[in-house]
């Protein structure tokens, strides 16, 4: 499986030039599976849900139904951070597109921060999506830091961890990625965001360094902090099947659930 992040700076507000942008990276990329940025249409510092909720699509809607037709053309399956507007309610979702359409959504369950004030905490769970025949899940940003959702994906059979991200506290996202792709011998691709959004007195920057990690830790392909660009690997899903550490220990089978307080 050829597997993909797309690291560049979404413009606040600006949904059309957003989505237009990420037509044109897809475009002739051949790849099988490509991770975008958490709310890659609308950038990320709204500063009131009401700010909010006129920038908020629902899916399908006319960025799924853009990347739709960029999944026809080149056959690969796409990964989206969006904000997701169903009524009045607006969730930081993951969508999962291939070239017949949405497979799947996931709701961001673990709000930063100020996406308390701004969004509704996620509702429909973590649910495991196919590509290609290679078990997906979805997370985004924040979520890295609960080890409890990546564990639950890869409990669930996931083979890649698809985690679109705007993070900003510097080489934490980074860090964990690799801890919990290693921990449940997962593939993992972070895909996250780089520039910076001011608003008034607040200012964030943007952390970038997206990365590709395998099932043992090793990073296999990392972006740098500012750059715009694909990050592209070549890897073999079913290395994310094998969970033994040593030829006694098997991961998943060794764990003590009746000894764990979840
Ligand atoms: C984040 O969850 N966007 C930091």
């Amino acid at each position: 499986m050829r597997l993909a992040f797309y690291q560049f700076a979404p413009e606040l507000g600006a949904v059309e030039k957003n989505r237009e942008r990420l037509a044109a990276a897809l475009q002739g990329l051949d790849v099988d599976l490509i991770v975008l940025p958490e709310l890659a249409t609308t950038g990320y510092l709204f500063t009131s849900r009401e700010e909010l909720l006129p920038q908020a699509e629902p899916i399908p809607g006319p960025t799924t139904d853009l990347l739709q037709k960029c999944a026809a053309a080149s056959g690969a399956h796409i990964v989206l951070g969006i904000a997701e507007r169903v009524g009045d309610r607006c969730y930081n979702s993951a969508v999962l597109i291939g070239p017949q359409g949405v497979i799947g959504i996931y709701r961001k369950m673990h709000l930063f921060h100020k996406e308390k004030q701004l969004f509704d905490p996620g509702d429909l769970g973590f649910p495991i999506f196919d590509a290609k025949g290679v078990k997906v899940g979805l997370l985004v940003c924040f979520d890295h830091f609960f080890p409890e959702a990546a564990r639950t994906l890869a409990l669930l059979g996931a083979q890649v961890i698809c985690h679109p991200s705007n993070l900003i506290l510097p080489g934490l996202g980074q860090l964990t990625t690799r801890v919990r792709a290693l921990e449940n011998r997962v593939f993992w691709v972070l895909a996250n965001r780089t520039g910076t959004e001011t608003r008034g007195p607040q200012s964030l920057i943007f952390t970038g360094c997206s990365q590709i990690v395998a099932p043992d830790g090793t990073l296999l392909v990392q972006a740098t902090p500012e750059e715009e660009r694909v990050g592209l690997i070549e890897i073999d899903p079913l290395r994310a099947c094998e969970k033994r550490v040593t030829p006694l220990n098997d991961l998943f089978a060794d764990r003590r659930p009746a000894w764990y307080r979840l």
